[in-house]
């Protein structure tokens, strides 16, 4: 089966085709419209929805293309349904039901979320259910016990900002453009952990994170050092180091309670912040005989339509279509 995907819940138009017969992705698209937003300071909604419907038709061209299959060969088409910005939602949702209808292939709507936690699924190295996920992206942070296809328990949720959001605000404090996480990232590398910040919730016994103390107190140690003269280059690395350990230490260390409060031995880092280089090392150095590891690649670590296809496909083989409303309610009630 040769299902179309397509994602604009937010700042991404992206376009994929999934073989699954193959777990293998035939072609994918990604148009960022990063450019359109920086000069804002972030996501201006109306400016991302009229950007989707210019981009998706000449993205959905070149997918075929580089797939080489005509729409013909196409047996379904996955959606992002939400969450998301409603008007950027509402163009690919439209463009899947019109497609549909077109064609007369059957469309599916598809959980954001739920994409971003099947992702992993789509590397050779798949994890087998059941399994503990991570989700860290801009908006969320989530622990999820993953015992099959739609069947999910929320273990932990965080209590304010999400780990992605943390990133950008901490980044924004540094002068870094939106979104920050990346390039945050990127200055830590080269510098040196030397403040002392808080570890958000590093002594509570739940599953549940909280990171607004964290990015108050990296706030406020940035305008500290900032107060006399403006700050060195290496000054921001190393605060952009100070602060990523923080988050990272707190990631890792819930991410590995879970793991053994559960007694599972699989644990799966999604989202956008699961393309972070620390967490992943950090992680990765974790893996022992008892403990498997699995992240997607770093492109599909943030948004892209790969995972939606790859969600899709899952689902249209077992005869779910938008006909069949279940499906629609189900992943939000469970890890929403
Ligand atoms: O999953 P995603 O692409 O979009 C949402 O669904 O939210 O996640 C985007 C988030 C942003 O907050 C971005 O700054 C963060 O992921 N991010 C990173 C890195 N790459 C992306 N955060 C830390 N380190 C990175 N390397
Ligand atoms: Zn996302």
């Amino acid at each position: 089966m040769i299902v179309l995907g397509i994602e604009t819940s937010c700042d991404e138009t992206a376009v994929a085709l999934y073989d699954n017969s193959k777990n293998e992705i035939l072609a994918h698209e990604l148009y960022s419209q990063v450019n359109l937003h920086a000069q804002y300071g972030g996501v201006v909604p109306e400016l991302a929805s009229r950007d989707h419907i210019q981009k998706l038709l000449p993205l959905l061209d070149t997918c075929l293309q580089k797939a080489k299959i005509k729409k013909e060969d196409i047996d379904g088409i996955a959606y992002t349904a939400g969450p998301g910005l409603i008007g950027a939602l509402m163009v690919g949702a439209a463009l899947a039901k019109s497609l549909s209808f077109a064609w007369n292939k059957p469309s599916i709507g598809i959980h954001h979320l739920e994409g971003h936690l099947l992702a992993p699924l789509l590397e050779p190295q798949k994890p087998n259910f059941p399994f503990i996920a991570l989700l860290v992206s801009g908006g969320h942070t989530l622990l999820i016990k993953v015992n099959n296809l739609g069947a999910y328990e929320l273990l932990g949720d965080t209590l304010d900002d999400a780990a992605g959001e943390a990133f950008d605000k901490t980044a924004k404090c540094l002068g870094l453009p939106y979104p920050g996480g990346k390039a945050l990232s990127e200055l830590a590398q080269n510098g040196e952990a030397r403040f002392k910040l808080p570890i958000p919730m590093g002594n509570s016994n739940n599953l549940d994170f909280s990171f607004s103390g964290l990015k108050t107190a990296a706030r406020q140690l940035i305008e500290k050092e900032s107060q006399n003269a403006l700050l060195s280059h290496q000054q921001k690395c190393d605060l952009a180091a100070s602060f990523e350990k923080a988050i990272i230490t707190s990631l890792v260390h819930k991410a590995l309670a879970a793991t053994k409060k559960t007694g599972l031995k699989r644990l799966v880092i999604s989202g956008g912040v699961s393309a972070n280089r620390l967490l992943r090392n950090q992680l990765n150095e974790a893996q022992n005989k008892n403990l498997e590891v699995f992240f997607p690649r770093l492109e599909y670590c943030t948004d892209n339509a790969a995972m939606i296809a790859l969600v899709g496909a899952l689902y249209l083989q077992k005869g779910l279509t938008d006909q069949n409303l279940e499906i629609q309610t189900f992943a939000r009630k469970s890890i929403c």
